[in-house]
């Protein structure tokens, strides 16, 4: 198993580009940053992963911009930091967990499910209605958001 820690930070010390990795509307991030808990997986000081915990209706939270730094993806470290956000979800007292991902994202929805999460629903267009660039990952056109939840009780 990799070693490494996990923290909470400020808004002042998140890793901009490694969270635009998972997600690369800037506005949206800006968001997020001011309304949810931050995190970082560091070894020796040094910044590997990164997710954010935002609470999006009483006693639920949704995981947004997960994101492992390229050279360290494929390692389990994506798989501890979900791990780290359910607990933390628990944590806090929240019943419901929830994150989205692209229809085209096949690693990441392998990756939720095997973690626990279920889709529960799909959010038809909103990747071509909100984005201006088109997406494309692993052949496929990016259009619709995968909702995926875990109750946490
Ligand atoms: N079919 C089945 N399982 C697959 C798969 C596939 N096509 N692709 C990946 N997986 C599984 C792996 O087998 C592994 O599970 P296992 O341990 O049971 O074998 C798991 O998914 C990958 O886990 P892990 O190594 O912990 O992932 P990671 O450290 O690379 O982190 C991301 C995952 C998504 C956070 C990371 O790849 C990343 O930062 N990607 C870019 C940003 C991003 O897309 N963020 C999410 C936005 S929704």
């Amino acid at each position: 198993m990799e070693r490494f820690i996990v923290e909470r930070i400020s808004e002042d010390k998140a890793p901009i580009s490694l969270l635009l990795l998972a997600d690369p509307s800037e506005r949206q991030l800006q968001s997020y940053l001011q309304r949810g808990m931050i995190y970082v997986a560091k070894r020796d000081e040094h910044v590997i992963g990164t997710y954010i915990l935002l609470e999006t209706r009483p006693q639920t939270m949704e995981i947004m911009n997960i994101a492992v730094c390229e050279q360290e993806q494929g390692k389990g470290i994506g798989k501890q930091l979900l791990q780290h956000a359910i607990t933390t979800a628990k944590e806090q007292g929240m019943r419901r967990l929830e994150i989205g991902t692209g229809n085209s994202s096949v690693s990441q929805l392998a990756l939720y499910q095997k973690c626990g999460f279920r889709i529960f629903s799909i959010d038809f267009d909103y990747f071509s209605k909100h984005y201006e660039e088109e997406i494309i990952e692993n052949g496929i056109i990016c259009r619709d958001m995968i909702r995926l939840m875990m109750d946490l009780h």
